[in-house]
């Protein structure tokens, strides 16, 4: 699979420029039975992303990521923790439907790893615009993307991290911002927080639990932009 890199528009500087140009990908094979590319979307001055798995079947149909039960959640996750719903972005490591016919249903499929390979630039794209100060990883996909193969969720979450550089492509996320009259700007290096993901939390046996663990890793973040 090519990647989706040569659909990237070079001189890209607005996220609207990405969407558009993310919508005519054809990076790995999964646009073939997607409805449609799902780019992230938000606040473009967002201090706060946050990255899940993929689209889901409702997302796929509205084009919107986070717009069915697992979004509801994360939202009201997000309030709870005390970080405005108002202020974040809101995106996916992978921007197309995956998913497995059964009749008439659509079952979700997680993502492969050459989906993940493959989508990463348009990550990466996103960053370079949004420049966040924290990067929120919800679940194993997402950390797959950002911190590699190794990273483990349940044992790491909760935890600002640095950039880290067992992330695979480290230089991708480095680029020195500099703004349009080429000066370079001091933003802070982005961090990045892990959690589970709100998915899972719909899935649990207790919750409650889930829920409270997951506004608990989120509040270290709130706390932190503080
Ligand atoms: N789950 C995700 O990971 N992303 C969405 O956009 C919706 C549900
Ligand atoms: Fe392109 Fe990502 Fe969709 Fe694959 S999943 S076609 S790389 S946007």
């Amino acid at each position: 699979a090519p990647g989706a890199q040569q659909f990237i528009p070079p001189q890209a500087d607005t996220l609207d420029e990405l969407r558009v140009a993310a919508a005519g990908c054809r990076g790995c094979e999964l646009y073939r039975d997607a409805s449609q590319t799902v780019f992230g979307r938000g606040d473009a001055r967002a201090r706060v992303v946050f990255v899940g798995e993929q689209p889901g079947d409702m997302e796929d149909q509205k084009g919107l990521p986070f717009v069915g039960p697992a979004g509801r959640l994360l939202r009201r996750a997000v309030d709870d923790a005390g970080l405005d719903p108002g202020h974040i972005y809101l995106t996916n490591a992978v921007k197309h439907f995956r998913f497995e016919l059964r009749g008439k249903r659509r079952i979700h499929q997680t993502p492969d790893r050459v989906h993940i390979t493959a989508c990463r630039p348009w990550l990466v794209a996103e960053f370079a615009q949004l420049r966040p100060e924290i990067v929120v990883v919800l679940g194993a996909t997402a950390a797959k993307a950002l911190l590699g193969p190794t990273f483990r969720v349940t044992r790491q979450r909760g935890e600002l991290l640095p950039w880290p550089a067992s992330a695979q492509h480290p230089e991708d996320f480095q680029r020195v911002p500099v703004d349009s009259e080429g000066t370079v700007a001091d933003a802070p290096p982005a961090r990045l927080l892990a959690t589970i993901h709100p998915s899972a939390v719909l899935r649990a046996d207790d919750q409650d639990k889930a829920y409270e663990g997951l506004v608990g890793d989120l509040t270290v973040a709130a706390r932190a932009l503080a």
